[in-house]
């Protein structure tokens, strides 16, 4: 579902029949601007994704273009392009669907970036327990084959180029780019040390370009439409459109394609509003580690920029929406609890910060909590904040700390009173 007519770009074919097979992908204009890309210049189509303003889909925003042209093209390794499918956020489920509804919108996206970054071998890694979607990927990689798309002097040019599909194995951190690198390369997946970033040195220690797989399946319209097209949709700082992922208490739950700087009330609009009978809580901007939301905050804008005015981060634009009947201590815990379970347990902080707030919040949650547990919660994760080795520790403590900004009567009454005494709808649903 879009918003106006200028958006739907990803999702425009959605609702077609057998939209991933590639007769119909084609049948549909697909693959023309790959056709039109292998016979510009590299230079230019980096260019002309700088232009465009797009800036990466994964949660951190950097321009799409600007990364692109980091990879040294006076290094003479190889270079390669790989698409990050680990797609894991909770709340996060906007690459998924799109790989089942119109696979090869991504095979084509790959096709351009490569070639305008030199790269001959391309990975498109996905998190391991999406069988469906790891089998669509496949299929459509050997019809691309096939097809004359991949493979050798691909549209009867010089260029060659290789698709490899590889399956994760289910670690959260894993999406975490280096630690993504390092699983591909058959080794445990624990974030490395940046710089060097992997532009410099990457897979195998070449210059690899890592890109959500929701930013390279967003190229062919610009290479087809162009960057002037692209930047209509969208604010000046955030140009374009993308997917919001919209889940819990509302109506009709599900990926809604918009111009970035929508705000979440136009979105909860389309999504039918909260279910009957209830009210907006809270609501997180980016998956669970984005600070979270007020519904004094509905109008914020959801780019890049209005989100961190707000005090938050846009991240994977996953906004899971919450009612009055939930209890912000028993979200905040069953958060956590997933975080200290994909700590990949390198760092300190992390791994036992993880621990020690999961123990805190589980008291306050069952209303044992004690005097004070507050300010050692909020003096953890201090001690995690910026001390820990990438941004998975970072994101836990974001949604703590704003849940006790905003709701710190309900940690206060975990004291003495149990969550599910005070929110008795969540009793009659965990227990
Ligand atoms: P980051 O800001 O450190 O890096 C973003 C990208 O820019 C990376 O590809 C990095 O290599 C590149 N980059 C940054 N500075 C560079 C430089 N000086 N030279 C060359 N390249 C440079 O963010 P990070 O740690 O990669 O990602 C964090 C984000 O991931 C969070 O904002 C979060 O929202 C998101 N995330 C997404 C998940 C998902 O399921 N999609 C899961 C968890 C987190
Ligand atoms: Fe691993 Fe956590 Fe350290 Fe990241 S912050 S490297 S997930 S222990």
């Amino acid at each position: 579902m879009s918003v106006d007519v200028l958006t739907p770009t990803l999702t425009d074919n959605w609702d077609q029949p057998e939209a991933w097979k590639i007769a119909n992908y084609v049948a549909q204009g697909g693959y023309q601007a790959a056709r039109k890309a292998v016979g510009m210049d590299p230079d230019a189509i980096i260019t002309l994704v700088k232009d465009s303003g797009l800036r990466g889909r994964g949660g951190a925003g950097f321009p799409t273009g600007v990364k692109w042209s980091f990879i040294p093209q006076t290094n003479p390794k190889p270079k390669y392009l790989v698409i990050n499918c680990d797609e894991s956020e909770p709340g996060t489920c906007k690459d998924m669907p799109m790989l089942m509804a119109t696979p090869h919108t991504l095979v084509e996206g790959v096709i351009i970036s490569s070639y305008a970054v030199r790269a001959h071998h391309a990975f498109i890694y996905v998190r391991g327990e999406v069988l469906h979607v790891i089998r669509r990927l496949q299929q459509a990689v050997a019809d691309a084959y096939q097809a004359g798309y991949l493979g050798k002097g691909i549209f009867g040019t010089e260029y060659d180029l290789d698709i490899v599909v590889h399956a994760g194995a289910g670690a959260y951190i894993c999406g975490e780019e280096t630690a993504l690198l390092d699983s591909l390369e058959g080794r445990r997946g624990q974030p490395r040390l940046r710089p060097p970033f992997p532009a410099v040195a990457g897979l195998y220690a070449s210059p690899t370009v890592v890109n959500n797989a929701e930013s390279i399946a967003s190229v062919p319209a610009i290479v087809a439409r162009g960057a002037d097209w692209y930047k209509l949709m969208g604010t000046e700082k955030s140009a374009g459109s993308t997917i919001y992922s919209v889940s819990g208490h509302v109506k009709r739950p599900g990926q809604y394609e918009a111009p970035l700087g929508t705000t979440y009330r136009t979105l909860l609009d389309l999504a039918g509003g909260i279910r009957d009978g209830h009210q907006l809580k809270f609501f997180t901007p980016g998956g669970s580690s984005t600070p979270i939301l007020t519904p004094d905050q509905l109008d914020v804008h959801l780019d890049y920029e209005g989100v961190a005015a707000a005090g938050s981060i846009l991240g994977t634009k996953a906004l899971q929406t919450f009612d009055e009947t939930v209890s912000v201590v028993r979200t905040t815990l069953r958060w956590t609890e997933f975080y200290k379970h994909e700590s990949c347990g390198k760092c300190t902080p992390c791994r036992e910060g993880s621990w020690w707030l999961v123990q805190t919040l589980h008291n306050l949650e069952q209303g044992k909590g004690h005097e004070g547990d507050i300010e050692k919660i909020l003096d953890l994760c201090d001690n995690v904040t910026m001390k820990s080795f990438c941004t998975l520790a970072d994101g836990f403590v974001a949604n703590i700390t704003s849940s006790i900004k905003y709701f710190r009567d309900e940690f206060e009454a975990g004291y003495h009173t149990p969550a599910w005494e005070l929110f008795p709808y969540e009793k009659s649903v965990y227990f």
